[in-house]
């Protein structure tokens, strides 16, 4: 094929590379369905557990199903003292890494980490949705010499997980905030992170291999580090007022706004709405609506993008959710990963069930047939 009839669709932008029937997006009128669900419909009525069972087996759960798989999540919560031993000796470390580490860590002893049936990647993979928030939770204690808190059974997974990382009985407000998170970051079809697993699982790479390179990708700024940097940005505007003129000025320089624009969606990310009031919620309970203010403030000054399809993305108002919560900047995206992994592990298995290696080509435009030259004669 000639050079001028080479098409690069850089970013793989606008390119499907398979089928799925886990997650559709319709970017242009702002839909969200998971398994054929309406987010809103998901965000309003079920909660984080429900939400994993539709995702792992494209139907809701009956009563004694959910049952079921909500005693299979409380029994895996544990992590074995030799992970607990990698988080130790890594305490210092950014929790992103830390989680990442500690993944690799359990796939290197888990008993099933050789066995590629879909019994056995459910089980792993049901294994990782009940150890994410335990690994998030302790490394968080330990890196600040407070004694690690084991998971309650008694408690929901968000509930569980606040209690590790807080070691108090949990607000219901901040449970539901929380549950209402991990739901709207579950699942988002083949964004950077979710195809970074299945390029990785195309290869027939087991379950872990292919999840520490989803937590890799999702590190980046672009991508899952966004709500740490919108947290930065509402902390340099400081002051409700101020925020017009600071959006100005960054665009002015030609700086991207974080929190807004997205490949996809070319109207309002539909997640955005539920995080939005969550966040004006919460800013009143906890009695600090500045930083709400500030966020909507910088929403408003954006407003003039939406003519280049740059609307707020889920990434805008979640940092602010977690602050409320007092949670630290820095765990930010393992809190994303907590809420992600359950579509991670959903789509390394469909990339399984009928797997193509995922080999796209790059187009060359280097030299061609350069003679050798020896090393004495080169200058
Ligand atoms: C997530 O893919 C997913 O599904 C991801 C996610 C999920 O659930 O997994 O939805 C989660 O990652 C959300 C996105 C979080 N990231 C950010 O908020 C970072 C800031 N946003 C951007 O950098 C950007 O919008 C991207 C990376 C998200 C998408 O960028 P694209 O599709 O590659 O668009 P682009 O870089 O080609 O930008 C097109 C134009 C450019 O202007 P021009 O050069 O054409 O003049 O839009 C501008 C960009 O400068 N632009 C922005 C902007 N985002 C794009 N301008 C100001 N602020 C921004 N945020």
């Amino acid at each position: 094929m000639s050079a001028e009839q080479v098409i690069v669709n850089k970013g793989l932008e606008g390119i499907y590379f398979d089928n799925t029937s886990i997650c559709h997006i319709d970017g242009q009128r702002g839909i969200l369905l998971y398994r054929g669900y309406n987010i809103h419909d998901l965000a309003s009525n079920a909660t984080y557990e429900e939400v994993c069972y539709l995702l792992l087996y494209d139907r809701l759960p009956t009563k004694d199903e959910l049952d079921q798989f909500d005693a299979a999540l409380k029994e895996n919560r544990n992590l074995p003292s030799a992970v607990m031993d990698v988080i130790y000796a890594f305490k210092d470390g950014h929790p992103t890494d830390v989680l990442r580490t500690a993944v690799s860590a359990l796939g290197t002893i888990d008993p099933d980490v050789k066995d590629m049936s879909l019994e056995a990647n459910l089980r792993k993979g049901i294994r990782l949705i009940a150890q994410f928030p335990t690994i998030v939770a302790a490394h968080e204690r330990i890196r600040k010499g407070l004694d690690f808190t084991p998971p309650r059974e008694d408690l929901s997974h968000a509930a569980n997980f606040l209690w590790m990382l807080k070691g108090e009985e949990p607000d219901p407000d901040a449970v539901r905030a929380m549950d209402l998170d991990f739901i709207l970051h579950a699942e988002h079809s083949s964004n950077a992170s979710t195809f970074t697993a299945r390029v990785a699982a195309s290869t027939l790479a087991d379950l872990h291999s292919s999840v520490v390179a989803a937590i890799s990708a999702l590190k980046g700024p672009l991508h899952g580090g966004a709500a740490e940097a919108v947290m930065e940005m509402v902390e340099a505007i400081g002051e409700p007022e101020r925020a017009e003129g600071w959006v100005q000025e960054q665009l002015a320089a030609k700086k991207r706004i974080m929190g807004f624009g997205h490949r996809v969606y070319k109207t309002e990310d539909p997640r955005a709405r539920h995080l939005r009031e969550l966040s004006k919620i919460l800013g009143e309970k906890y009695g600090e609506p500045k930083t709400f203010q500030i966020l909507q403030n910088i929403e408003k000054a954006m407003e003039p993008m939406r003519a280049k399809g740059i609307y707020v993305n889920v990434d805008f108002y979640a940092g602010s959710i977690y602050h409320y919560l007092g949670i630290p900047a820095d765990l930010y995206i393992p809190i994303f990963a907590i809420g992600r992994i359950v579509g991670w592990v959903a789509h390394i298995l469909e990339q399984y069930s009928d797997n193509r290696l995922i080999r796209p080509l790059l187009h060359y435009v280097g030299p061609m047939e350069r003679q050798w030259v020896f090393i004495e004669q080169r200058s």
